[in-house]
């Protein structure tokens, strides 16, 4: 592996605990000013000192983040399709490596779609995208996104996993199931989850901690941070959870803590 791709992977996945809280903040890219993320800017700000990495769009990363900020972007780049449409699979890529590498990135996302019909399409741009970003030292994470008709089980998460490592992704960002230490087992590149959509804070807390102990590296979690009651406090309670094996309910406690909070 290459100095520069060794680097930026340092920059996404943390030495001191080989661990991540990536902060997902790119779902308007499909699914417009989603709640919490009407002013990106105004959401972010207050929650970067806490994440380890910062995934969006190109759009706002330009328009809404100060380029003085010191954490690490992970770009996405691939779309093309709305929420407007019943399938959300049909994407292309959307950004070139000249723009990721002006951006300064330490890697770039996209979606792959298993089992949706457009499939081989996403499969291939993964591939394109390996390729391009491989020649400059970027890593790629690829996001095994599910179709509405797929069953979220092991066996499901598990395929999509494995064939995004088989084609070269550097990281993999899925979704958490039952049976999760096969889908990490069977991974052949670190595996990250989301959070999906928004829960309990406390449910939130649990899947993250279920999702480490089955060995994943980290979580890369939007909703359930951006749309929590009290997101500062979420994010500090899924950083314990993540890089200290906090157990759920310590880490509930914590945010109930820093939730009441006085300042
Ligand atoms: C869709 C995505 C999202 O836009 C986002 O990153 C998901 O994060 P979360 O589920 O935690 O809100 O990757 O495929």
């Amino acid at each position: 592996m290459d100095w520069g791709l060794k680097n930026r992977l340092t920059n996404i996945i943390k030495p001191g605990t080989g661990r991540t809280v990536m902060l997902a903040v790119d779902h308007g890219y499909f699914l417009g000013p989603t709640t919490g993320l009407e002013d990106i800017k105004a959401t972010t700000e207050p929650l970067l000192e806490y994440a380890d990495t910062l995934m969006l769009t190109r759009g706002a990363l330009r328009n809404c983040v100060s380029p003085e900020i010191d954490v690490p972007i992970v770009l996405r780049v691939s779309g093309g399709t709305s929420v407007l449409q019943d399938d959300l699979s049909n994407e292309e890529l959307t950004v070139s490596m000249q723009d990721a590498l002006r951006l300064n990135v330490s890697g770039v996302a996209l979606s792959i779609f298993v089992g949706a019909e457009n499939e081989k399409q996403t499969l291939a741009n993964m591939a394109t995208l390996i390729d391009e970003a491989e020649d400059f030292g970027i890593p790629v994470l690829a996001v095994t996104a599910v179709g509405k008709d797929m069953v979220r089980d092991a066996r499901y998460i598990g395929l999509a996993t494995r064939i995004a490592g088989e084609m070269g992704a550097h990281i993999v960002k899925t979704y958490y199931c039952d049976g999760f230490e096969k889908v990490v087992r069977s991974s052949l590149v670190p595996v990250v989850i989301a959070g999906g959509k928004k829960i309990e804070e406390k449910d939130a807390l649990e899947l993250a901690y279920n999702a480490i102990q089955a060995g994943a590296i980290g979580v890369d979690m939007g909703r359930n941070i951006f749309q929590s009651v009290a997101p500062v406090a979420m994010i500090r309670a899924v950083r314990e959870v993540v890089h200290n094996d906090e157990k759920p309910d310590k880490a509930y406690d914590l945010f109930n803590t820093l939730k009441n909070a006085k300042g």
